[in-house]
């Protein structure tokens, strides 16, 4: 997927990104959904580690190898979901039961949502990362809703 134009925020080091999610979390309303976009070892599961700090997770997030959907919960449930291993069809995305989770207040967050159908177009933020050696540029789009 093309990144957007958006001035680009240089994360120089893993605390640097996770710091960037621990910021990011205070601009993010209850029930909002994010796509994370970037090439395997971009910084995304960094990125989610801060958010969830920024959620009063304790718990530490881990890049889920076996499980695609975690859930953790502390002053806002964190759903994330890693859908590297889904094949992109609509039956593999629904045995996930992704609703039945979506508890009030929640943050989704999906790694390769483009594995997730309609996720990309549906979302609130899209967040691209892109890797220059040890940084990470990382993007932030916001989605307008009708
Ligand atoms: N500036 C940086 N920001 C984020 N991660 C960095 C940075 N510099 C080095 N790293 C390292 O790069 C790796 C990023 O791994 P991470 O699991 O966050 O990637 P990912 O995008 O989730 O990959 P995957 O698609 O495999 O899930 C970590 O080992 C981290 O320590
Ligand atoms: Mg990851």
């Amino acid at each position: 997927m093309e990144r957007p134009t958006n001035d680009e925020i240089v994360c120089k080091t893993a605390d640097n990104t996770e710091a960037l999610g621990e910021n990011f979390s205070k601009f993010v309303a209850a029930d909002s959904s994010i796509a994370l976009i970037g090439d395997l070892g971009a910084g995304k599961t960094t990125f989610v580690k801060g958010l969830a700090r920024g959620f009063g997770i304790g718990e530490n997030i881990n890049s889920p190898s076996f499980d695609i959907l975690r859930i953790y919960r502390g002053d806002v449930t964190l759903l994330h979901v890693d859908a590297y291993r889904l094949d992109g069809s609509e039956s593999a995305a629904n045995a996930l039961l992704l609703e039945d989770f979506l508890v009030h207040p929640h943050c989704l967050v999906v790694e390769w949502p483009e594995r997730l159908p309609n996720f990309l177009q549906t979302c609130d933020f899209r967040i691209f990362f892109a890797v220059d050696g040890h940084c990470r540029k990382i993007t932030l789009e916001a989605m307008r809703k009708p």
